[in-house]
């Protein structure tokens, strides 16, 4: 297949927790305006697939998906422009998992970092290699490696720690490819550096793990009281401070803009209280958090509204994955049992192949349609005002298969469910390189 002509990116953000400030300043902020850029084509999605590894409570999973799908939509992501779509409304997701699953070594996943990290520590406490350690945990990178390729991005912006499952994510498409044929694009992951690492409440990396985060969308007045409760040293008012290795600088530092930063800076070196400079940091962070707080409320509050957009993501999503599991279900070999057997001879493939015909009424418009082997009737095209355009809304359908049934439809005239499904059929036997190959 052709891959889109922008750059596609794909990230997943798992629901298994509250967004806090260094997730908003280390991915949410710059996904956000990234994906406003006119050369790129981005897919968001909620990873709760992903959650279910890591967190048993149920209402937590459901909280983490209603908060995080919020604080994007808050912080500007706008589910017209870019697919953001919840990882459990796309059952093409875990279908693909286990075909990756068919073609991924064991060996491959016993050196995945998470996997190997729970064993290692097993092992150091003296216990069963695998003690606690799920299937789950172990598959992690296959279901990973499936939300990339369902919609082959190019590009996994990442943090460090995953690049090693974008790799695998490689690795499978290139097997896949290799005994299947090339449906799939291999992905690279994309990291930035310059992207900040906040500092959290006791000076170490902002982290749930280490219960030291400040919620992104936290009330004002608990904003100041956490503000109020990032360590410091006990240096008094009027004593010069460092700003080195102050996590109160750091963090004001991401919000600030150059000048600000340097104004901080000198007020640092003139001995301002501690209390004045969090008092500062607060007003400054509040300032860029408080409009997009509103909307967030809002958003929280009416949960119908996120979960119809969340919807329609799906439907977008699903507009590419479900055409494309049926191309990959014909090329592992999950076929209908009236369609050519790989084994059938080349002529054989060619007579029971589904044709398009195109032809000219006597209205003196240009038609088309498209009949099965048996020569039954499957899509009736509308009026063309000329050959080319007939045979260029032909040649979409040759080349897209059934997802370029509901761009066209306009031209097509309507059909019940089970003609259009005979439809979507036939179209992927003839998009399906290796029918094509038998074929052709
Ligand atoms: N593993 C990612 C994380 O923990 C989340 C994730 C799931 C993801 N599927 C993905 C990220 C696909 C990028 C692409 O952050």
């Amino acid at each position: 297949m052709t891959p889109p002509s922008p750059t596609r990116f794909l990230t997943g953000i798992t629901t298994s927790g509250t967004p806090h400030l260094g997730n908003y300043v280390g991915s949410v902020r710059h996904s956000v305006r990234f994906s406003r850029r006119a050369d790129v084509q981005s897919f968001y999605f909620l990873a709760d697939y992903h959650a279910l590894i890591k967190v048993d409570d149920p209402v937590r999973i459901q909280r983490s998906t209603l908060e995080i799908a919020a604080s994007w939509l808050a912080c500007g992501l706008d589910p017209e422009r870019v697919t953001f779509y919840r990882q459990s409304d796309i059952p093409e997701i875990p279908e693909l998992t286990w075909f990756l699953t068919c073609v991924t070594g064991k060996g491959i996943l016993n050196r995945a970092h998470a996997y190997k990290a729970s064993v290692d520590k097993n092992v150091a406490k003296g216990e069963d290699p695998d003690a606690d350690v799920s299937a789950g945990l172990f598959m992690y990178p296959v279901l990973m490696g499936a939300d990339i390729l369902m919609f082959n991005a190019h590009k996994v912006p990442v943090g460090r720690d995953q690049v090693q499952h974008i790799e695998m994510a490689r690795d499978m498409a290139q097997r896949f490819n290799h005994l299947y044929g090339e449906h799939f694009t291999l992905p690279e992951a994309e990291i930035d550096d310059a992207v900040a690492t906040l500092p959290g409440l006791d000076g170490r990396k902002m982290s749930k793990s280490y219960d030291n985060t400040i919620p992104l969308f936290t009330p004002r007045a608990q904003l100041q009281k956490l503000i109020g409760s990032i360590v410091t040293d006990s240096r008094a008012p009027g004593e010069p401070k460092e700003t080195e290795g102050s996590a109160l600088f750091q963090i004001y530092q991401a919000f600030a803009d150059a000048e600000e930063t340097a104004a901080l800076r000198k007020a640092y070196a003139e001995g301002i209280a501690w209390g004045d400079a969090k008092q500062l940091v607060f007003e400054r962070i509040d300032r860029e958090i408080a409009p997009m707080r509103a909307h967030y409320e809002a958003l929280i509050n009416d949960p119908a509204q996120i979960e119809r957009i969340l919807l329609a993501g799906a439907e977008k999503a699903r507009a590419l994955s479900q055409p494309f599991i049926g191309r990959l279900r014909h090329a592992v070999g999950l076929r209908r049992l009236e369609a050519p057997a790989a084994a059938a001879t080349r002529k054989a493939a060619k007579v029971a192949r589904p044709s398009f015909k195109q032809y000219r009424e006597s209205d003196g418009q240009f038609y088309f349609k498209l009949l099965d082997a048996q020569g039954e009737l499957l899509l009736q095209s509308r009026a063309f005002a000329s050959p080319q355009e007939a045979g260029r809304a032909i040649g979409r359908l040759q080349q897209e298969g059934g997802a370029a049934l509901a761009p066209l439809a306009e031209q097509l005239e309507p059909a019940d469910n089970d003609r259009k499904r005979a439809a979507v059929e036939a179209l992927e036997a003839l998009a399906a390189p290796s029918l094509a190959a038998n074929g052709g």
